[in-house]
């Protein structure tokens, strides 16, 4: 499929943008293993015209990547265009507008989900912003800021009308935040709308090849985006694309080969911002590995407080010498 000129793939699995998660080392890993466009963490637009130096880093690209999305929040019309034409100077594949981070920080300020309650400001937004800019400008958004005010469909239109190239779909409301199961009926009736021609993309618990598959064929999204479950398992994707191909489920990766693959994200986290940061950094994704190792208790916490690498690369060790070669059942 192309979007504006850009080829994102045939039934392209996207890695979801996710602040302080999808930076430069991670989305390495996400490539390597399948995933066939990535969205950056979102950057302030505020942050990115005051030059802090933090949020100009996050619009550092690796010409691997390709295609890469960056993805900006804001309240402020006028801030929003000026960093739309920064990260334009990056030279992203695709600029996105975040319409739907639900954390009070940035919604009850209006941005982010926040704009959910104001659609004719979000709408104006947009517009000014595919203006100012030449690369092609997308949005991700929720259904609506709660269960009585389920919009998606109405913004799908406007949004389309003034000029974003595809929109993405979490299916959830701004109230659930991330509670509840996500719903995908609505993104369906936004893509079953003759109305709408640019692509969706469908994105809300998508956790396994199964619930990837139906995402495509009972929903009939364009693409499939994937947040919480590439996070210490950007292989997913590669299990879901043998799905797609074979029909067949791939077991899953022995603790061994998941060790030497966290060792290698750790050392780029580390490479990326410093030992103590990058390894703090990490601790998330460790959290979620090895879930179901029998008496693993005392290992996942002497993994989770090592202070630095070698304690850490110690305990990965006493791991691989006791579960090297078990794999673990989702
Ligand atoms: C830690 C974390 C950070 C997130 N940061 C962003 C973000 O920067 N921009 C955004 O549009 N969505 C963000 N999200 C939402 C995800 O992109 C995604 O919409 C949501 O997690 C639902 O997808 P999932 O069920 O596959 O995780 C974040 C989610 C998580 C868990």
């Amino acid at each position: 499929m192309k979007i504006a000129g850009v080829d994102v793939g045939e039934r392209p699995l996207i890695l979801a943008p996710m602040e302080d998660v999808t930076n430069p080392p991670f989305r390495k890993f996400c490539k390597r293993y399948g995933a066939d466009w990535l969205y950056s963490e979102f950057v302030s637009a505020d942050a990115l015209v005051r030059s802090v130096n933090k949020s100009l880093k996050k619009l550092t690209i690796d010409e691997t990547e390709r295609p890469v999305t960056i993805q900006i929040y804001g309240r402020f019309i006028d801030s929003m265009v000026e960093a739309s034409k920064i990260v334009e100077e990056a030279q992203p594949d695709f600029i996105d507008i975040n319409f739907g981070c639900p954390v009070k920080r940035v919604a009850q300020k209006g941005a982010g989900a926040g704009m959910l309650k104001d659609v004719p400001l979000m709408v104006e937004m947009t517009r000014q912003i595919v203006n100012a800019v030449k690369i092609p400008v997308t949005a991700k958004t929720r259904l609506g800021w709660d269960c009585e005010n389920i919009i998606i469909e109405d913004i799908a239109e406007r949004l389309q009308d003034v000029g974003i190239q595809a929109l993405a779909i979490h299916g959830r409301t701004r109230s659930q935040m991330y509670t509840g199961e996500a719903d995908w009926e609505p993104i369906a009736r936004v893509k079953n709308n003759p109305r709408i021609k640019i692509p969706i993309l469908g994105n809300g618990d998508i956790t396994s090849p199964q619930k990837a598959k139906e995402a495509f064929d009972k929903y009939g999204v364009d693409g499939v985006m994937i947040g919480r479950a590439t996070i210490g398992k950007p292989w997913i994707f590669r299990q879901i694309k043998h799905y797609f191909e074979t029909g067949e489920l791939l077991p899953d990766l022995s603790v061994a080969e998941q060790i030497d693959i966290i060792k290698e994200q750790i050392q780029l986290s580390v490479e990326w911002i410093d030992e103590i940061r990058g390894l703090l950094h990490m601790r998330r994704h460790m959290a979620s590995m090895f879930k179901g190792l029998p008496h693993f208790r005392d290992l996942r916490i002497r993994m989770l407080q090592a202070p630095d690498l070698r304690t850490l690369w110690q305990v990965f060790d006493e791991i691989r010498e006791k579960y090297g070669e078990s794999t673990i059942e989702d």
